[in-house]
């Protein structure tokens, strides 16, 4: 298992200097075009998850959709999409967060969860956990019991308060950098 995990992080292309300067862009679609990567990834976080009677999977947009959808479909589950800011078209829950300049918002139908669902929240990368603190806090808000997380990477080297919250739900993460 150590040993696809590691065979895991060779797929992931490293992008020097993307988006600006300094940061080293990890780009999984050199993951998502390989099939056998794809399907391991997948059975990887439907393994962990199988047993938990998750009912929803959120994914976050735009490349938490990805796997998302393959969850939602593997774990027997609905999909619901936490979009940018005015993408939604019926009445929407929203979250205002902190960037390094400015702030961002996020947003889900009201109508997609309510607090009796066990929910499992996914997204491609946790880097400052701002965007998944986020999505957590709306379904504090909602009153959801049951949240679970899983991200396929971690920038293990980005320490905020809000990842720590995150930190506490024991996210699955696949590759560590
Ligand atoms: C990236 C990534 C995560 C988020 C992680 O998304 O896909 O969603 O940032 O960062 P954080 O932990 O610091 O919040 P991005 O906003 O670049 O959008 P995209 O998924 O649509 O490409
Ligand atoms: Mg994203």
């Amino acid at each position: 298992k150590t040993k696809s995990i590691m065979d895991l992080k060779s797929k992931i292309r490293e992008i020097p200097d993307f988006p600006t300067k300094g940061i080293s862009f990890k780009d999984i679609t050199t993951l998502l075009k390989d099939k056998q990567a794809f399907r391991f990834v997948t059975d990887e976080i439907v393994t962990e998850f199988k047993d938990k009677h998750i009912s929803k999977v959120l994914g976050i947009e735009s490349r938490g959709f990805i796997f998302g959808g393959a969850l939602a479909l593997e774990l027997d589950a609905g999909f619901v999409p936490v979009r940018k800011k005015g993408k939604l078209p019926a009445e929407v829950i929203s979250e205002i967060y902190e960037l390094e300049y400015g702030t961002d918002t996020i947003e889900m139908h009201s109508d997609a969860i309510s607090k009796e669902d066990v929910v499992l929240i996914h997204d491609d990368l946790l880097a400052t956990g701002g965007t998944a603190n986020a999505v957590y806090n709306i379904l504090k808000r909602i009153g959801v019991k049951n949240i679970y997380f899983s991200f396929v990477c971690d920038l293990e080297f980005i320490l905020t308060p809000q990842k720590e919250v995150i930190q506490k739900f024991n996210p699955h993460i696949l590759v560590k950098y």
